[in-house]
């Protein structure tokens, strides 16, 4: 599918958003009041998730016109060819089938003469046999210990999205067992994860797609040193090359797409579990790459989050675009950054087991879209891309919500709360949950209707401080609530945000499934290594700035 897309700012739709958007008053109080179905009319279900878009700064009209422009650039029929295996990773020329990981057994999908399902089910049913041994204590180290702690060493969607799964479903894991997670090429990172660890219980998996990424394969071969000393240490390994292979093969265990490049890095491939060039990264965290998830919740609870991932991918590929919740959040992102000059969006859950989620958010949209060319190599023509943030509440309350609220910026928000707790604690009385989520409500409230200098008035505030003490309201809101924070709901969560980033990319016009962005960088660090340990003459190759900074580094190091 490498067909031009279509530009967005050329069709009719978008001439008229602009329109409106040059007449645009926002008048959420208005609105509310003159439409008593609003929010019945702009709340919808996804799943178990309910999505109330009434506090968003949008009409009848734009909600018609963004529909429009969504079937104008063709979102429904990309989607399709996305499911159906088309090659939409246009650069890279691959299809992009993330959503073939969460397909029921019995489901058919055969791609570039590849059983895909088969495939799929055939590593998951590897990955749940090695989970349940490990759970068991069947699998044991090199002493005949169970494993208790397991690290996963990997580096971007080969980590942000088990530690944020991790994170997020701590009461659903095994007790006495632990995760934790390497991903930095700073040695702290290792030193500090391993620091009291004990060898003989401590398992580690290798998570790299490419089996080829600095961090990752640095970390790990500092591991398996760590490993093997801490195991000499105790005379448990002696010298031997063979000593060591034995005691890597009940240590290591490998998730890569290169399996060769696996077994060539010294981890027996009975031992790693594949995933496939099709899954991005950022989009793998259902695959193999969620092994230490699998280990820690148990292949059911897994199967759970899967099937949580397919009850949206069902939803956005079946829904029409007027109740479609993944296409109407992306559509009102297009609204806000293109039309109305947003330029950043918060992701605040309250919920304190969701900490990671606007990290893992910053990768999946941000590496997704952050493009400037569109999948046919010609420049975009609007704006692309904008920044993902955010924290739990209520901690971001007491941080940067000031700005959010009475900024000059235009900041839409996404709001996720889940009706149970996952520790229903009382404080005296009071239902500390009730707190939290009067919290929930009371911010999307003030956001939305904020308070009038006559209402700061009528509180007795003095007359000077009165502008201070205003809020203008007007600032937009999605607010998301699930019955709780379930394996299955988690899936539900990260595939919503998903097909928010596909739906922004489609109509940008832009390959959100490659990430040429990040190679500059990766490839000027290599060339930089000499220069680092004091090249001269590499050191006299680099511009001013850039041997300034080394220099001042071998000038200081110790
Ligand atoms: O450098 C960016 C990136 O390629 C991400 O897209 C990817 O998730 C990460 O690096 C890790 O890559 P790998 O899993 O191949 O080690």
């Amino acid at each position: 599918m490498t067909s031009a897309p279509v530009d967005a700012t050329a069709t009719a739709p978008w001439a008229t958003l602009t329109d409106l958007a040059d007449a645009f008053e926002p008048d959420l109080r208005g609105w509310f009041a003159s439409d008593p179905k609003r929010t019945e009319a702009m709340t919808l279900t996804a799943g178990d998730l309910v999505v109330d878009l009434s506090k968003n700064l949008i009409t009848p009209p734009i909600a018609q016109a963004l529909v429009q422009l969504a079937r104008e650039v063709g979102v429904p029929e990309r989607a399709e060819a996305m499911f159906r295996g088309d090659h939409i990773n246009v650069t890279e020329d691959r299809a992009v089938l993330h959503t073939a990981l969460r397909l029921p057994r019995e489901a058919k999908l055969t791609v570039d003469g590849q059983d895909v399902v088969a495939d799929v089910h055939g590593e998951l049913d590897k990955m749940y046999a090695f989970a349940d041994q490990v759970r068991s204590g069947e699998w044991t180290g090199v002493t005949g210990k169970p494993v208790q702690t397991v690290i996963n060493i990997g580096i971007g969607g080969s980590d942000l999205g088990p530690v944020m799964v991790y994170e997020a479903l701590k009461p659903y894991g095994k007790l006495g067992l632990e995760c934790r997670f390497i991903s930095n090429i700073d040695p702290t990172d290792l030193a500090e994860k391993t620091f009291g660890l004990d060898p003989e219980t401590t398992l580690f998996i290798v998570a790299s797609k490419t089996f080829s990424t600095l961090e990752t394969l640095t970390n790990a071969r500092l591991a398996r040193t760590w490993l093997l000393d801490q195991l000499r240490e105790r005379g448990i390994v002696g010298d031997s090359e063979d000593d060591a292979r034995r005691a890597v093969s009940q240590h290591f265990v490998a998730v890569s797409t290169a399996l060769d490049k696996v077994e060539a890095f010294g981890i027996d491939p009975a031992n790693a579990f594949g995933f496939w060039d099709w899954v991005g990264g950022r989009y793998s965290v259902d695959s193999t790459i969620g092994t230490s998830i699998a280990i820690f919740i148990g292949p059911e609870r897994f199967a759970d989050f899967l099937a949580g991932f397919r009850t949206i991918d069902e939803h956005f590929k079946n829904t029409p675009i007027a109740g479609n919740v993944p296409m109407l959040m992306g559509l009102l992102n297009v609204w806000y950054d293109n039309f109305l000059g947003a330029q950043s969006h918060a992701v605040l859950p309250y919920s304190q087991y969701l900490h990671r989620f606007p990290a893992y958010l910053q990768q999946l949209t941000m590496e997704s879209n952050g493009k400037s060319v569109r999948w046919d190599g010609s420049p975009v023509t609007t704006s692309t891309g904008e920044v993902f943030w955010g924290e739990p509440g209520t901690n971001g309350q007491h941080a940067f919500y000031q700005l959010i609220h009475q900024g000059t910026r235009l900041i839409p928000t996404d709001f996720i709360a889940f009706a149970n707790p996952a520790h229903p604690l009382k404080d005296g009385d009071a239902d500390v949950h009730e707190l939290f989520l009067a919290n929930f409500f009371a911010q999307t409230k003030a956001l939305a209707f904020g308070k009038t200098a006559d209402e700061v008035r009528a509180e007795g505030t003095p007359e000077e401080i009165v502008p201070a003490r205003v809020f203008s309201g007007n600032r937009p809101s999605t607010s998301i609530m699930a019955p709780e924070l379930s394996p299955s709901v988690l899936g539900q969560l990260i595939a919503l945000y998903e097909h928010i980033t596909f739906t922004q990319g489609v109509v940008w016009g832009i390959d959100s499934f490659d990430q040429w962005g990040v190679e500059l960088g990766k490839q000027l660090a290599k060339e930089l290594t000499p220069a680092v340990g004091g090249d001269e003459a590499a050191l006299a190759e680099q511009d001013q700035s850039t041997s300034a900074l080394i220099r001042y580094y071998l000038a200081h190091r110790r």
